[in-house]
């Protein structure tokens, strides 16, 4: 059904971050289709299966740290640990086996369902007790899903180690990703998981903090705190937030950052800190269009806060992406940033891009004053 090949072994190196491959049929031939993912870039290819064979044996041979194949028989998982050892766990399918779903370019699964996750979502409050999703909850319904479904994508929650996975989910808000990421992550894929929403909602927080009490949801917790003074005794691998408003998304990256979150996932919302700045911004005659209507001019400073943010978060080892999260028609805030550390700070490339980028506008983004002294040496060239 699917094998994710992924990470690499202690003193390796390995071209690709991850590699997927999963069953598809092209022109009624069999083939199987390798994703391979790399720090800058996706690739897609099919291959018919003698000579997907031969793709498979190559895979095998790099020293992946984790594999995961999943089959209608069962699971198999392999992780190495630092010292070379493969830890290999097994699990027998439990449902009837299915035949693999072979299209090519198949509908995106929903990681929660309305079978799988009804419990979840009638608790919520998103779907009925007679098992309708609520009108005004299918949008909502929509985002967690899809945000859910890109995370995992990102994080590859299936090659995780058995150690507990820790996540903060900043401005969290009414919670509803909070709640959904502990059910997929504890009751779906039975991994043990400790999440924590942090608002400065604090009637919010309460309300939050009675339901988990109520149904004794023990690794999730809810905290009252700005972002900026939140301290945990132990930093998250993974940091995550939903349209935490202006500049919190910029101070949830920051922390991701300072901790060396493996993974930081951010929705962003309305932001307005940059726009502040582009208004004294000298423009040139050429640009002079670009900043005569209002609506323009926003867009601009959203687009240029967000390539700020991607190419500090690139500058600082990880591998970042911005992509569409839901279709515009859901929300027009549909644009996400997620990324995976996958290597060291200070790339040359991303750099120099990020110096000529803000000489050119003459601003200086917030996430770079957030981040301080500590990495100066990247954003400013010294004299
Ligand atoms: C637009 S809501 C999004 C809520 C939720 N993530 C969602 O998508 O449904 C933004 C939330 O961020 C919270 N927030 C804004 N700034 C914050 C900060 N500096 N620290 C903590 N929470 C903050 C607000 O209280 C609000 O609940």
């Amino acid at each position: 059904m699917r094998a994710v090949f992924s990470g690499k072994q202690k003193g390796t190196s390995v071209q690709w971050v991850k590699v997927t491959v999963r069953p598809v049929e092209i022109k009624g031939e069999f083939n199987l289709q390798f994703s391979y993912f790399d720090e800058k870039k996706d690739i897609t290819k099919n291959y018919p299966l003698a000579e997907a064979v031969h793709k498979v044996n190559g895979l095998l041979a790099l020293p992946f740290r984790n594999l995961f194949v999943e089959s209608n028989a069962g699971n198999v998982q392999v992780n190495f640990s630092k010292k070379g050892k493969a830890l290999v766990k097994e699990s027998k399918s439990a449902a009837a086996p299915t035949p693999p779903n072979l299209a090519h370019d198949r509908d995106k699964p929903r990681l929660l369902s309305d079978e799988n996750a009804r419990p979840f979502l009638q608790m919520v409050g998103i779907m009925t007790q007679d098992g309708r999703i609520r009108a005004d909850m299918q949008r909502k319904y929509k985002q967690i899903n899809e945000f859910l479904r890109l995370l995992d994508e990102t994080a590859s929650f299936e090659a995780w180690s058995g150690e507990p996975i820790h996540i903060t989910d900043f401005g969290c808000g009414n919670a509803y990703l909070t709640f959904a990421i502990y059910f997929y992550l504890h009751d779906i894929l039975k991994l043990k998981t400790h999440v924590t929403g942090v608002d400065v909602n604090a009637d919010l927080i309460e309300r939050h903090q009675k339901k988990v009490e109520s149904l004794g949801w023990e690794q999730l917790s809810f905290q009252v705190n700005r972002i900026t003074d939140y301290q945990p005794d132990i930093s998250p691998d993974i940091v995550i937030a939903l349209h935490a408003c202006d500049t919190a998304t910029d101070d949830a990256l920051a922390k991701g950052i300072q901790w060396g979150s493996k993974v930081i996932v951010c929705a962003p919302c309305c932001q307005h800190e940059l726009q502040e700045q582009l208004s004294k911004f000298p423009v040139p005659d050429q640009m002079l269009p670009v900043f005569q209507d209002g609506i323009l001019s926003e867009r601009m400073g959203d687009i240029l806060t967000d390539t700020f943010r991607a190419t500090i978060l690139r500058i600082m080892g990880y591998r970042t992406d911005v992509v569409q999260f839901v279709p515009i028609e859901h929300t027009a805030k549909n644009l996400m940033i997620r990324c995976l550390k996958t290597t060291q700070t200070g790339n040359k490339r991303w750099v120099d891009e990020y110096r000529k980028l803000k000489s050119f506008w003459k601003v200086t983004p917030y996430l770079e004053r957030l981040l301080g002294k500590n990495h100066a040496q990247y954003f400013t060239e010294s004299n």
